[in-house]
């Protein structure tokens, strides 16, 4: 880790580091809520439930959308786990 990053990290506000905490549970969340649609829009297929199935593969998106906000938040927010998600990733995406 850099010791800008580092020092960065030891000054921040105890608020700011709780609220990163529930943007994390937050991201907990929408992964959750991404399976549970996933499931239940392929039970609906099984069921021969079409539109059912539409619908919950739109809000399936939905959450992926939410997901990548809350991870931009984050990343915006906590330089550590952004440079450790650039390293990870590197040019991946
Ligand atoms: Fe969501």
């Amino acid at each position: 880790m850099a010791k800008e990053t580092r020092s960065a990290l030891e000054k921040q506000d105890p608020r700011i580091e709780g609220l990163l905490a529930r943007v994390r549970e937050d991201i907990c969340g929408e992964l959750l809520a991404i399976n549970d649609y996933s499931l239940h829009a392929r039970e609906a297929d099984l069921l021969g439930m079409d539109k059912m199935a539409l619908v919950l593969r739109q809000i399936l998106c939905g959450e992926k959308e939410h997901l990548a906000h809350h991870i931009k938040l984050l990343l915006e927010n906590d330089p550590e786990q952004a440079d450790i998600l650039a390293k990870v990733l590197g040019a991946a995406i």
